[in-house]
């Protein structure tokens, strides 16, 4: 299993945002689905440690992730944001950001390309973009630090229908050509079965169910 969330509750500013959650998230690709304000973006925050549970454990590969070095957690289980949050300076500066950060070599050509982008890219100013090219250098520089595991933040919900189905070829793509695993945060269950094999539903804190995404959401349409 690559994670598992053992009787895991969290709390802020006096009220339970997670409450006694018991999950599995298998490798591959995964997708945590929920109405806005259910917790799903507190579940990704948990898994590299951006955020640590009240109780309970959250096990990754096996082990508790809080006997982990959290930089190199966050290296190997890293986090593309619901929002682009670049900085000032050109596309490859970006892409640069995390991986110069961690004192890593990376191949930045490579990376647009993975995420979806052309070489031209790199010179252009990050602040130029549109919100779908905008999303693709953050998964540029989150490719840049060789990944295990992408925590997906709602990708696509900044961007129109074009957009959005441009990103999630470029991410089913990725998986295809990369051994990493996706967890990927979402509110569109059409998108959950287009892009994951195993799905959990929570609502209010809590997970309502989970398991293979054709026995929890049926077929497309359904
Ligand atoms: N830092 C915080 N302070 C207070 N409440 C928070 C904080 N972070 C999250 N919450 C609350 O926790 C709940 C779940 O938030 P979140 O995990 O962002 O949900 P989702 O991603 O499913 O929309 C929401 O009700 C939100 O208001
Ligand atoms: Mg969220």
């Amino acid at each position: 299993m690559l994670f598992e969330l053992k009787g895991v509750s969290y709390a802020r500013a006096g009220s339970l945002v997670l409450r006694d959650v018991e999950m599995t998230l298998p490798r591959g690709a995964s997708c945590l689905a929920g109405p806005s304000g259910s917790g799903k973006s507190t579940v990704l925050r948990l898994l590299n440690r951006l955020a640590d549970p009240d109780s309970g454990q959250v096990l990754y590969e096996g082990a508790d992730v809080r006997g982990r070095e959290v930089l190199g957690l966050r290296r190997e289980v890293c986090l593309v944001p619901q929002l682009p949050a670049l900085i000032d300076g050109s596309v490859a500066e970006n892409v640069a950001f995390g991986a110069q950060l961690a004192g890593r070599s990376f191949d930045a050509e490579r990376c647009l390309q993975l995420a979806g982008l052309d070489r031209s890219y790199g010179e252009r100013d990050a602040d130029r973009l549109s919100v779908g090219e905008q999303q693709r250098v953050m998964l540029a520089r989150a490719l840049a630090l060789e990944p295990q595991v992408l925590l997906l933040d709602e990708p696509t919900s900044a961007l129109d229908e074009v957009a959005r189905s441009a990103v999630e070829t470029t991410l089913t793509d990725l998986r295809k050509r990369l051994r990493i695993s996706t967890v990927l945060v979402t509110h569109d269950l059409d998108q959950a079965r287009r892009l994951a094999s195993w799905v959990v539903r929570l609502d209010a804190g809590a997970v309502t169910e989970q398991g293979p995404v054709g026995a929890v959401l049926g077929e497309v349409g359904g």
